[in-house]
């Protein structure tokens, strides 16, 4: 399945090849194959248990399928295995008209082909089947029996994913070092309001059903105000406990001698502002970096509220960048960051600048809205890191 004759290799536009749903042991040696991509600081071994892990987690475990590209007259078991990639079904919002609807969609990641085969038209071939299985795959119990998108986040820049339709959308951040000085008189450090948030906060805080139907309305009301869809991927718990699966299966095979990280956020109860972030372990120190996955708070409707929000934030970044320093992490990154938050961490590092990013993490987005009468125009609202599989 592994092995193959190079000499012998089909056209990527041929007939004989055909995008199917792998089967457990072509699972494995597709994550077997990627590995030398994406293992990082990991062996082989402790790669596929992490993507095993990850695989059990609530919200990948029913909804998420390995494709091959094979060919259609290889036996199961012994197939070769020219291009693969993963799709996860996730739960979504649509606001149209002042309508808001709950959704299906699909994530894809994992997207590969093996250095041998590249250069073939295999990525091509799967992407182009897969963006027509994706309409319809795993959406029988949805309302539209379909989907209206899927999302991606291209790791090779804008115009690759984008031939296929997944067109680039805002991908920003902005990111802060952990080095400030203890103590320093910035009046930022000295607010006692700010507090951690373990997992359980995390989600009374941030997933509540008031969190979620103030973003329905948001939604609704942004349908009215502007043409076009608006759509969302629901930010809700199993995300957050996805990111985090991840992040303690690495912090126990990389630093077993100390207690796992149970500090999962930060946030101020009088300001009503929350974060929930992940730690992501790379290869190197350098990518090893504190990511917020996302932030609820209130717009504020006076000036003074306008500030208290402004300093909840800051306050709490720097309780991001305190854990980013403990867990020996390079920076605290966000994304997309809002004009409140800009103002935030210009308080705690005022030459910080929003980076635009043209090579890695691009969130991309295939459209399919305007065939169901829903226009050609989308916007992605909470485009934040949490969306990120
Ligand atoms: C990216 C990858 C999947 C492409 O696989 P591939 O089978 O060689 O790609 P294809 O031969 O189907 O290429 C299709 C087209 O995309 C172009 N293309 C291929 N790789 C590209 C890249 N990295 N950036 C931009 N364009 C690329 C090809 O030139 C080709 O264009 P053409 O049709 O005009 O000739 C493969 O290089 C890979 O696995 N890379 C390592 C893992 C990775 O980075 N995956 C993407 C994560 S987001």
């Amino acid at each position: 399945m592994i092995a193959a004759d190079i000499t012998a290799l089909p056209a990527g536009d041929s007939p004989g090849l055909v995008l199917v749903p792998a089967t457990p042991a072509e699972r494995i040696a597709s994550i077997k194959l990627n590995s030398i991509a994406w293992k990082g600081p990991l062996d082989v071994e402790t790669y596929i248990a992490r993507e095993n892990h990850l695989f059990q987690q609530r919200l990948t475990r029913d909804g998420l399928t390995c494709w091959i590209l094979v060919d259609r007259t290889e036996p199961e078991g012994e197939r070769t295995i020219y291009s693969s990639c993963e799709s996860y079904r996730k739960k979504a919002l649509l606001a149209y008209d002042g309508k808001v609807e709950d959704v299906g969609t699909h994530g894809v990641g994992s997207v590969y082909c093996r250095p041998e085969f590249r250069g073939k038209g295999y990525a091509k071939r799967m992407l182009e089947e897969l963006s027509c299985k994706l309409d319809t795959w795993q959406m029988e119990k949805e309302s539209r029996g379909r989907s209206l998108f899927s999302v991606l986040f291209s790791d090779i820049g804008r115009s690759f994913y984008a031939q296929f339709g997944w067109r680039p959308f805002l991908s920003s951040h902005m990111s802060l070092l952990p080095n400030f000085k203890d103590g320093e008189p910035d009046g930022v450090a000295c607010d006692s309001e700010a507090r951690d948030l373990f997992a359980e906060d995390v989600q009374s805080r941030l997933c509540n059903d008031q969190v979620l139907t103030k973003l329905r309305e948001r939604m609704r009301v942004a349908s009215q105000q502007s043409p076009g869809a608006k759509i969302a991927i629901l930010p809700d718990f199993d995300h957050y406990v996805w990111h985090w699966a991840r992040e303690e299966f690495y912090a126990q095979k990389l630093f077993s001698q100390r207690d796992p990280p149970v500090i999962k956020g930060a946030g101020n109860d009088k300001a009503r502002v929350y974060c929930a972030w992940t730690r992501n372990f790379g290869e190197t120190p350098e990518d090893n970096v504190l990511y917020i996955l996302r932030w609820v708070y209130d717009d504020p409707t006076s000036p003074e509220q306008e500030q208290t929000t402004i300093h909840a934030m800051a306050a709490i970044l720097r309780r991001a960048q305190l854990q980013a320093r403990d867990w020996n992490m390079s920076k605290v990154e966000f994304w997309n960051p809002s004009p409140l938050l800009q103002k935030a961490v210009a308080l705690l590092d005022p030459v910080a600048q929003v980076v635009h990013r043209e090579k890695s993490s691009i969130s991309s987005l295939r459209w399919t809205g305007a065939e169901q009468g829903l226009g050609k125009d989308v916007e992605w609202l909470l485009n934040e890191k949490y969306t990120w599989c």
